[in-house]
């Protein structure tokens, strides 16, 4: 038996019992005469005392050179500690040791098993299996499997299956590029890797699951952001015979489950909001709606006098900094700077003070009197000693710059409280969007999601104006999910296929199963994907996904631990007929 007890489980209470525990050494105190040894395990920290009065000298020797992170085993008698530590549960006791065995020794790690570590991002990322033994890792790793525990309780509960789907398939558009995988035995052919089980769970609603959850891995070739992964989780689900408004409500209920749950929030009310109210207000299809900046556009009191730059553009708008007024010129100009960078990429900055006698000053006094000011000022809602902040330039493009530069100032002005949830339904996408670089219009989301009723007919004549039974879950600011009502008619499928650019060939090609399938009485169904490890890390309070996933991968999409991706030997590449390819 390597241990009665674990090491974060012995209190006064069990002073004078026998205890036999295992785990790593943390650190170790040697005076000479005494040693202690902080003993760790998942579950906490145990102090154990050895001592030249009442410790064998045999065992004094051997704990005398335990190094850090060196397994052990130790039994012996639970005691009174003389000085207590109040902040660790064990605190009051420690171990009077009376054997010890080395189970294996240890290198001394890289950087220290410590809250706060000496180790950079790619060292631990290294040795990611040290990494884990530290509290922050562990605990999000421990946190990720409460949220996946409270999910499934509760759509078990409300009658959803959970459904494996396969993960070598053919390619399954989400927009992303597909990483994709060899077939030896069909020489020349790959499958892909799924970017979602999307055509899967509809298959699954032809086959009358009627409610089906998956917590999934999916595969995305893309740029890699801090709430990206090329391989992340989805809670993956789909239910038959409903309508939008079910589906909101169904997945409200496990949000709101979780917030409970997890985090002790109860929340009555998901706010929902037209996307183009999102874009209209906050420039953005995932509003951080905690705080309110709100976009206030200024074209009809902004373009009536000389300034040019205004007038040349399609969109000025601004926000109101609450408190901005007591920026000094030197702060404002470190702003300016901060929209200039390449990644905002705005070319400048307007700004108007509201002081607190009621008047204003703005950097373009050459143009505009107190009255344009105070137009301004209401527009945006901002009030005395506050600072009105101004862009101008493309809708689409200005809308992003002023909408980074709210997110910017709202985490300077701590209005971004991790503590505080407010999730919010992004509803009516559009169904397709513009590629600027080709001319193609492509789904906004994916091509098995059904336009609004009496739409279809926009598509020919407006395609960039049709609305999609298409919505957002959005968590502070984060998407956290994303889905439809699908598509379920062949000819509407087939006619949403053509618009997108599909020749039929292709689209058989392609999707043949899903429209063969569609016409052996396919429901009307719907559903939607939380991604888990955006969930989870924002429900902890966080936006960087990489500690709730225990082996994430890095920027350049490389696990630096096992170095993955690698190159396969020549045999293998023949095996795989890949060898003449790559050559020719
Ligand atoms: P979508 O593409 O919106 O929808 O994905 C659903 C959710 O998955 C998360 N997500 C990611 N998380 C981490 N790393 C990534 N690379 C990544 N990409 C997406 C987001 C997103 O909201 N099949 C549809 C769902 C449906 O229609 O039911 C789908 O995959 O939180």
């Amino acid at each position: 038996m390597y241990r009665s007890h674990n090491c974060g489980e012995l209190r006064a209470s069990h002073i004078n019992t026998e205890v036999t525990l295992s785990g790593w050494v943390q650190k170790s105190r040697d005076k000479g005469f005494i040693v202690w040894v902080d003993l760790r395990d998942r579950y906490g920290i145990t102090q154990l005392i050895f001592d030249d009065e009442r410790t064998e000298k045999s065992v004094m020797d051997l704990a005398q050179n335990l190094g850090r992170e060196f397994v052990i085993q130790i039994t012996g008698t639970v005691i009174e500690r003389t000085s207590k530590n109040p902040n660790i549960p064990t605190g009051d006791i420690e171990i009077l040791v009376s054997e010890l065995t080395v189970l294996n020794s240890s290198k001394t790690p890289p950087f220290t098993i410590e809250d706060e570590t000496d180790g950079g991002e790619d060292i631990r990322m290294k040795y990611r299996y040290l990494d884990i033994r530290r509290n922050p890792v562990k605990n999000s790793l421990i946190f990720r499997h409460k949220v996946t525990q409270e999910v499934r309780n509760f759509l078990s509960k409300e009658g959803f299956i959970e459904v494996e789907t396969p993960y070598l398939i053919k390619s399954t558009p989400e927009g992303a590029r597909d990483f994709v995988v060899p077939s030896r035995m069909n020489e020349g052919q790959f499958y892909a890797l799924p970017q979602s089980p999307q055509t899967f769970k509809q298959l699954l609603m032809i086959g009358g699951m009627d409610k089906y959850f998956q917590i999934v891995k999916c595969f995305r070739d893309e740029d890699l952001r801090a709430d990206r992964q090329p391989e992340f989780t989805q809670i993956d689900c789909e239910m038959a015979f409903v309508e939008q408004e079910d589906i909101l409500n169904a997945f409200e209920g496990l949000t709101r489950h979780l917030l409970k749950e997890v985090n002790g929030v109860e929340i009555k009310e998901f706010p929902r909001m037209l996307y183009d109210d999102a874009m209209r207000l906050y420039g953005n299809d995932k509003p951080d709606i905690r705080f309110g900046m709100e976009f206030g556009e200024l074209n009809d009191v902004a373009q009536h006098k000389d300034f040019g730059v205004f007038n040349s553009a399609e969109l000025v708008v601004g926000i109101a900094v609450p408190g901005g007024n007591s920026y000094t010129r030197k702060d404002i100009d470190k702003l300016i700077d901060w929209v200039k960078r390449p990644q905002v990429g705005a070319l400048g900055m307007v700004y108007s003070r509201c002081n607190d006698d009621g008047s204003y000053k703005s950097s373009v006094d050459k143009f505009y009197d107190q009255d344009d000011l105070a137009k301004w000022a209401n527009v945006t809602g901002a009030k005395a000693g506050d600072l009105v902040c101004i862009l101008s330039g493309d809708t689409n493009k200005v809308r992003a710059q002023l909408s980074a530069l709210r997110m910017e100032l709202a985490e300077r002005l701590g209005l971004r409280n991790p503590k505080e949830f407010a999730p919010l339904w992004v509803i009516d996408f559009p169904l397709l969007e513009l590629d600027e670089e080709t001319g193609h219009y492509h789904a906004m989301h994916h091509p098995f999601t059904s336009p609004k009723s009496g739409q279809l007919e926009l598509l020919k004549t407006n395609p960039g104006d049709v609305k999609a039974n298409a919505y957002d879950l959005v968590l502070n600011g984060n998407e956290i999910g994303g889905g439809s009502i699908r598509i379920h008619d062949k000819d509407i499928q087939a006619t949403m296929l053509k618009h997108l650019g599909f020749s039929e060939e292709d689209a058989k090609a392609q999707f043949g199963f899903l429209m063969d399938a569609f016409e052996y009485g396919a429901p009307p169904h719907g559903g939607l994907a939380f991604g888990l490890d955006r969930l989870v890390a924002i429900l902890d309070g966080q936006e960087t996904i990489r500690d709730y996933i225990a082996f994430p991968k890095n920027n350049s999409g490389r696990d630096i631990m096992i170095d993955a991706p690698a190159p396969i030997d020549d045999e293998q590449l023949e095996e795989l007929s890949l060898k003449l390819n790559l050559k020719s």
